[in-house]
């Protein structure tokens, strides 16, 4: 297994390119199933989860091709099941279950069961596709669903998921009649697939706010211009701390703005100077860390997708956070390792406080899932001397060419294979 091998202390500074979004990537491409045909789609990032995702369309009988575009054909389903292997590696490919009924009118995806952040249960997507008329049975810890003719339906779901808008905003598109989801995921994600949908000629009206309007269709193509996927926001977020917490100066290129404002707020109360552009967030930092609560909360609240790599900067303010995780219930799994860095951190049920010190030491720590990896790369390059990070395929499923971006600004970083010293760290 490969580790991550950080010689920290160097303020962090130049340009780093922002790489298209994960969790607008992954949606899309189920959502492709819905327009029979050849889809075009440019700046998917190259993550684990992007592979996988494109691996559950090549099983479900619709190949891809590779390229700065990457082709995708479903012309043709061959079959309609997401099965335990690779939903297993990647919960979201649970995103499979709306299209697919779209689609086939049936659906097996294999339950996507807990994982390292929670219990994650799939509970309003099946009530959302339930009150389209699909219908579900359980059985051998797969969801079966099947449906004869999906129906407009107006619902409100008691929280506003992401994946569970998605699943229910892609069946909706082929509803005869009208949907309206209330209480909708109002995330730019969500935003993105609405408006990806209706290129396809789907009449989405709303996707980014917490109330979408559906009209059903009755058939979607796909669009004759590729799809230019979103800026990621939580990579660019997770670079713009990197500034912040080695006291440098980061430019990243491809950002949105308006999409990192809760992130850039934060950043801002914790001393951080920041620019924005049409097309750039900038941030640097020259005098101390000052301290921040932090409550997480759903779009346009502080995403619960940056609370572990913003505890790594407060972990170096003069003076006590709070950090309160409202949307998972065991996102606190970098706590320990932080620890073991030199932060001093309590935890109190979902309230983490946040002692600053002032100064942070390497140490081999261990990743545990993908945003808690991020913030022990974060805390390794502000920490004095070696930090080896393990278990880091976590982070190839959320962040493209971390190592090469990270040497770009001056990271003394470099990627070995655990059990295996690493003599020489050669920066960019
Ligand atoms: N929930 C239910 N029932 C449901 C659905 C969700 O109880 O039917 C609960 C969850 O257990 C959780 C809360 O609602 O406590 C919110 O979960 P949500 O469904 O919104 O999360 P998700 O759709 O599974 C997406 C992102 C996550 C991100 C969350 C929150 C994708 C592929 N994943 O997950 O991204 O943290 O929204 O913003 O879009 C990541 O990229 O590292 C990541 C985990």
């Amino acid at each position: 297994m490969d580790k991550l091998v950080i010689d920290g202390g160097v303020p962090l500074k130049g340009t780093v390119p922002v790489s298209g979004a994960k969790n607008a990537a992954l949606p899309l491409l189920m959502a492709t199933i819905v327009a029979p045909g050849e889809h075009r789609i440019a700046n998917l990032p190259e993550l684990a989860d992007v592979e996988s995702m494109l691996s559950l369309l090549g099983r479900i009988g619709c190949p891809s091709l590779m390229g700065p575009i990457v082709r995708i054909d479903t012309s043709r389903v061959a079959w309609c099941e997401a099965p335990y292997d690779l939903v297993r590696k990647m919960r979201a490919s649970v995103l499979a279950l709306g299209p697919l009924l779209a689609r086939c009118g049936e659906a097996h995806v294999s339950l996507p069961g807990g994982c390292a952040i929670g219990v994650r249960p799939i509970d309003q997507h099946l009530r959302g596709l339930e009150a389209l008329g699909c219908e579900f049975q359980m059985d051998n810890g797969y969801v079966h669903g099947k449906v004869k003719a999906l129906k407009g339906a107006h619902m409100r779901l008691d929280m506003p998921t992401v994946t569970g808008t998605e699943n229910i905003l892609m069946a909706a598109v082929l509803a005869h009649g009208d949907t309206t989801i209330e209480n909708a995921a109002a995330e730019p994600e969500v935003e993105e697939l609405g408006a990806f949908l209706n290129s396809l000629g789907a009449k989405v009206e709303g996707a980014g706010t917490a109330t979408i309007h559906v009209q059903g269709v009755t058939s979607l193509v796909p669009a004759t211009r590729p799809w230019h996927i979103l800026p990621d926001r939580i990579e660019a977020g997770t670079y713009l701390v990197a500034a912040a917490i080695t006291g440098g100066d980061i430019r990243c290129e491809n950002a949105r703005a308006d999409h990192l404002a809760p992130v850039l707020d934060v950043l801002r109360a914790a001393g951080c100077g920041v620019e924005t552009g049409d097309d750039f967030v900038r941030v640097w930092r020259n005098g101390p860390v000052t301290p921040v609560d932090i409550t997480t909360a759903p779009h346009p609240g502080f995403p619960t997708d940056m609370q572990a790599q913003l505890m790594a900067l407060l972990s170096l303010a003069n003076g006590s956070s709070q950090i309160r995780e409202t949307i998972f219930e065991n996102r606190f799994m970098h706590v320990a390792e932080l620890l073991r860095l030199g932060a001093r951190i309590d935890i109190n049920g979902n309230l983490a406080t946040v002692h600053g010190v002032p100064e942070l030491s390497g140490a081999t720590v261990m990743a545990t899932d993908l945003r808690a990896s991020a913030s022990l790369v974060l805390a390794g390059l502000a920490a004095r001397g070696r930090t080896e990070i393990l278990r880091i395929y976590h982070l190839d499923r959320g962040y493209e060419h971390l190592a090469e971006k990270l040497r770009g600004v001056g990271a003394n970083v470099q990627r070995g294979q655990e059990g295996r010293p690493v003599t020489h760290i050669v920066s960019a």
